[in-house]
């Protein structure tokens, strides 16, 4: 990780905004590391996913308006909960404070939808990176499913801070 202190990366050089068609080549050009591949779904993958679901909503992360990551929330009709489905930042882009300014962008998001009362997502266990990202989110791990699913209590977005 680099020497910056993610909370000085104010939230508002990072914008996290709906994709448009136009945005689909810069977002199949960005990928994690080799090693974190198994971690978070392709983006073409995701992309034809949110094409399919209409249920998935996608975006596109940038930071002082360059894209560097993506992301998609989906509303689980089964348990009516909202997902944090895809969240990645492009292996040039790491470590800097993106991923957290956009998790609290997106948190805020869904926080804002009258029918979200918590927010859920799934992380490899050895995705440690992930993880501490979202434990410090006040994200807390359920243990069940096939990875380990976390999940945030609504009220947890209001502790982030302001953008
Ligand atoms: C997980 C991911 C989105 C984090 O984005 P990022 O921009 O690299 O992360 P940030 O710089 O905002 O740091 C966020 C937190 O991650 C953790 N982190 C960052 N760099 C780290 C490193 N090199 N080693 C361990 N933890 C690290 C820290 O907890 C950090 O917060 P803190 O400094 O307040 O403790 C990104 O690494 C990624 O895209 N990984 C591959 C795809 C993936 O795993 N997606 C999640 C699927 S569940």
């Amino acid at each position: 990780m680099q020497d910056s202190n993610p909370i000085q990366v104010t939230t508002s050089i990072v914008t996290v905004e709906r994709i448009k068609p136009e945005d689909h080549t810069c977002v199949l050009a960005l990928q994690p590391h080799s090693h974190q591949l198994s971690y978070v779904a392709s983006n073409a993958a995701s992309l034809e996913e949110a094409n399919e679901n209409p249920a998935c909503t996608s975006f596109v992360i940038r930071a002082h308006g360059e894209p560097v990551g993506f992301a998609m929330h989906a509303l689980d009709e089964d348990d009516g909960n909202y997902w944090v489905y895809r969240l990645m930042i492009d292996a040039r882009f790491q470590g800097m404070g993106y991923g957290r300014a956009a998790l609290s962008r997106i948190i805020q998001k869904l926080a804002e939808l009258p029918d979200c009362s918590c927010i859920v997502l799934g992380v490899k266990p050895e995705n440690e990176r992930a993880r501490r990202l979202y434990e410090n989110a006040g994200f807390q791990i359920t243990g069940d499913g096939l990875g380990e699913h976390m999940l945030a209590p609504r009220e947890n977005a209001s502790n982030w801070p302001d953008p």
